[in-house]
Order: C-alpha cells, then structure tokens, then sequence
C-alpha cells in the first residue's frame, strides 16, 4: 500500500503518519499505566526516552489521531502474524488514546475513518481485533464499530476476545 496516505479528515480529527512533534505525546502514551491496564503494564519513562526515535511510531499502518494539532492517540493496523489460526494473516485492528481523550467518542470516529480507508486499500478484507474481554470501553467500541465475536481464548493471564469485522466494498 501507498504510505503515508494523504491526511485522513473526519468531523473532529485528524488521522495522519507521525512527525517528530508527536515524540512527548507518544512517550505519554506508552508510559500511561490507565491505558495499560489491559495490555500488560506501561514502560518506563527512562526506556522511553532512550528507546523512542525522534520520529515516533513511523510505519506504515500507523495513524496518529490528532486533535487541534496535538497528537491524542494512535491506531495500528497491521497483519496479524502470531495468533489464533482464525486471525492470521488477516488485518488487525488496535487502538490506544490518551486518558484526557477517553468518553468524548474520539475513538469511534477515529477508528471509523481508519477503518473506511482501509476498505479502499483492501477492498472486500475482513478485520480482527483483538481486546481484553474485562476492558469496557474497548468492548464497546469494537462493537460500536461492528465487530462480532469469533472466539474468547485465555492468554497473557486474562480473557481475550477475538472480534471480527466482515470484508467491505469501499464506500
Ligand atoms: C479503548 C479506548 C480507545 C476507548 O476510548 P473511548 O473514548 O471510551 O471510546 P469512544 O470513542 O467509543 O467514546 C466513548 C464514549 O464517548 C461518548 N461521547 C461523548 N461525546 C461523543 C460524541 N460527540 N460522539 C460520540 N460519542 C461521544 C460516548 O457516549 C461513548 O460512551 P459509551 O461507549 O458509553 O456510549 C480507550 O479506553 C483506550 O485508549 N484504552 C487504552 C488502550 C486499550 O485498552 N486499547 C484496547 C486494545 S487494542
């Protein structure tokens, strides 16, 4: 696929590939202990300062959602490699915001727009996304979005819930 696609507009958002004004907004992200909760513990803010390059997150898959020019999350599709035999191979959805930008619906329509570019690129494509099934908010979202449960399985010490989001023409 073309990567970076022109900036993806919807009503309050931007989804575009990250620039190196991202850096503290991504080390925010990622040292979060709220937005780890179900994903196996943040990182520590020396590693990050170490290990983050000057331009965050930059490949192609990975959306920085901005908010009035600010970084407020990140939504990755990539190809599931290592998974249940009913996901590999196919797109896989994942989502991470900043606490601030919880219960504003910013997610839903980020990953809308996300998902609406994806079904250009790969047109006819099912998508997976996997989530804890104690994780509220995720659950609802991946519903909001019309994912449909294939299977909870047990991994990482905790219920996993793999959703699945049939193939689409591109609107
Ligand atoms: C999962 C996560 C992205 C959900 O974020 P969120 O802000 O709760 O999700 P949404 O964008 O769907 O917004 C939710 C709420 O905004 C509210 N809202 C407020 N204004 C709104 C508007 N203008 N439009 C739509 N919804 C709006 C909605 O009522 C909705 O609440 P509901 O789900 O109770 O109906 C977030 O909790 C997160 O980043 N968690 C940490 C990372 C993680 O666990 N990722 C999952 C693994 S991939």
């Amino acid at each position: 696929m073309a990567w970076p696609p022109e900036p993806i507009r919807t009503e309050r958002l931007v989804l575009r590939a990250s620039e190196a004004r991202d850096r503290a907004a991504f080390m925010e992200l990622l040292a979060s202990p709220e937005v780890h909760t179900y994903l196996g513990g943040p990182q520590s803010p020396a590693d990050l300062e170490r290990e983050t390059p000057a331009v965050p997150a930059r490949w192609p898959g990975s959306f920085i959602v901005d908010l009035d020019g600010a970084m407020i999350g990140q939504i990755l599709l990539r190809r599931a490699t290592k998974h249940r035999p009913a996901a590999v191979g196919k797109l896989d959805l994942g989502y991470l915001f900043l606490p601030r930008a919880w219960g504003f619906g910013y997610a839903a329509e980020a990953c809308a727009a996300a998902l609406g570019w994806l079904a250009g690129e790969f047109p006819g494509e099912p998508v997976v996304l996997t989530t804890q099934s104690a994780n509220v908010g995720s659950m609802r979202l991946a519903a909001k979005l019309g994912f449909a449960e294939v299977e909870r399985f047990e991994a990482w010490e905790a219920e996993q819930w793999l959703g699945m989001r049939p193939g689409a023409a591109h609107a």
